[in-house]
């Protein structure tokens, strides 16, 4: 088992890694204020892990709130759902809310747990590749609006996080790749030491080796805990965990939510950032082909969708939440191991790489 510290003064939590947390009943409990507990979670991860979570909190007030799967249901209706039951169920103010799912479960719980009666505590206990990454540390909560992705939302962070490796046994494997879209962006934009280890250890990844795995998760939630810890805010350098994202908003916009994975669209929307840092003279072509590869061994898409060009991503990209005064801001690797945020992509270039 590891644990880390996302060092945020009287906010900070423990982040807990290991193959057995959800059994170690402990890791939980020594989290709740009171006995009373709301999971919040959906048929499909209830189905496959609610039993252990239930066992190990034997003698603890624990009640299931179950919302719909998808993307689609990270909205502000299913929130009040949320809402409603915890009020028919008399939920005290110190109860605690916890998490158990992928990141729609965390961003959409997360946002419950900072608005009913003003704030309750809430764990996050990740059951994706994704949400074990990115998305249940850093505290960005959110629900989605018809006209944008996160666009209701909340900075709150968790009093938790408890990631079971054990979950990502029952994962789909398409919903692994996509989570690894995020760990290598890691590599990408911090930690060239950590983008050949992931070259050298693909194997041990894809077997799901459990050492491999803590290992992995661990120095994602390291370098995450890192840039909270300066940006909690995202005035800066927390930015930079947007890498592919400005142009992978826009495919799954286009595309519909829900057809692209997020991070099959922070996928090839980091190999188009890698394009243009090329063209920039920010990367070397054999840079290109590595980040290339990579993405490629886990069956990430590693092109936008052939209807896509110039026109469409600008269309979605001007209401990108990244915009700012106007100006689009892009992340750019420069070099494996760094990136930037920047306004400054001359238009031609931009269309010449996104026709
Ligand atoms: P998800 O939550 O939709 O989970 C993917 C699918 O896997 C779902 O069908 C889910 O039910 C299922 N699932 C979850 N755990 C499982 C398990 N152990 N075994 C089998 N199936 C399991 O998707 P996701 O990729 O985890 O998260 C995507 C969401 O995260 C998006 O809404 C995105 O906006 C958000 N996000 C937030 C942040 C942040 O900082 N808050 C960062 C990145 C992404
Ligand atoms: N996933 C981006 C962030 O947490 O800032």
């Amino acid at each position: 088992m590891s644990t880390l510290t996302v060092e945020l003064g009287e906010r900070s939590y423990p982040i807990t890694i290991s193959e057995d947390s959800l059994s170690q009943a402990h890791l939980i409990r020594d989290f709740l204020k009171t006995r009373q507990v709301f999971v919040v979670t959906n048929p499909t991860v209830y189905g496959l892990w609610a039993d252990k979570l239930s066992a190990a909190l034997t003698g603890i007030d624990v009640q299931f709130i179950q919302v719909p799967d998808g993307e689609e249901y990270k909205t502000l209706q299913t929130m009040e759902s949320v809402i409603g039951e915890l009020l028919q169920r008399h939920a005290a103010r110190d109860a605690t809310l916890l998490a158990l799912g992928g990141g729609v479960i965390g961003d959409l719980t997360g946002f419950v747990a900072a608005s009913f009666q003003r704030g309750i505590p809430f764990i996050q206990v990740p059951t994706t590749l994704l949400s074990q990454v990115d998305s249940s540390v850093g505290g960005k909560t959110a629900v989605n609006h018809a006209l944008g992705k996160n666009m209701i939302g909340a900075f709150y962070q968790p009093k938790a996080v408890i990631i079971d490796t054990e979950t990502l046994k029952t994962l789909p494997a398409r919903e692994f790749a996509a989570g690894m879209a995020e760990v290598i962006k890691y590599g990408i934009i911090y930690d060239a030491e950590f983008f050949s280890w992931l070259e050298n250890n693909l194997d041990a990844i894809k077997a799901l080796n459990s050492d491999t795995l803590q290992k992995m998760i661990y120095r994602c939630c390291q370098i995450k805990a890192e840039i909270v810890a300066q940006d909690e805010r995202e005035k800066g350098l927390r930015a930079l965990l947007n890498l592919g994202h400005t142009f992978g908003h826009a495919i799954e916009a286009e595309q519909g939510y829900g057809n692209w994975l997020h991070g099959e669209a922070v996928s090839a929307g980091t190999i188009i950032a890698s394009v243009v840092a090329q063209k920039k003279g920010w990367l070397s072509a054999s840079e290109v082909s590595r980040i290339t590869a990579l993405h490629a061994a886990f069956d990430l898409p590693i092109s936008a969708p052939k209807s896509m060009g110039y026109a469409q991503f600008m269309q979605h990209m001007q209401h990108d939440k990244k915009v700012e005064a106007g100006q689009i801001r892009f992340i750019i690797p420069q070099g494996i191991g760094q990136a930037v945020v920047t306004s400054d992509i001359d238009d031609a270039l931009l269309r010449d790489v996104l026709n």
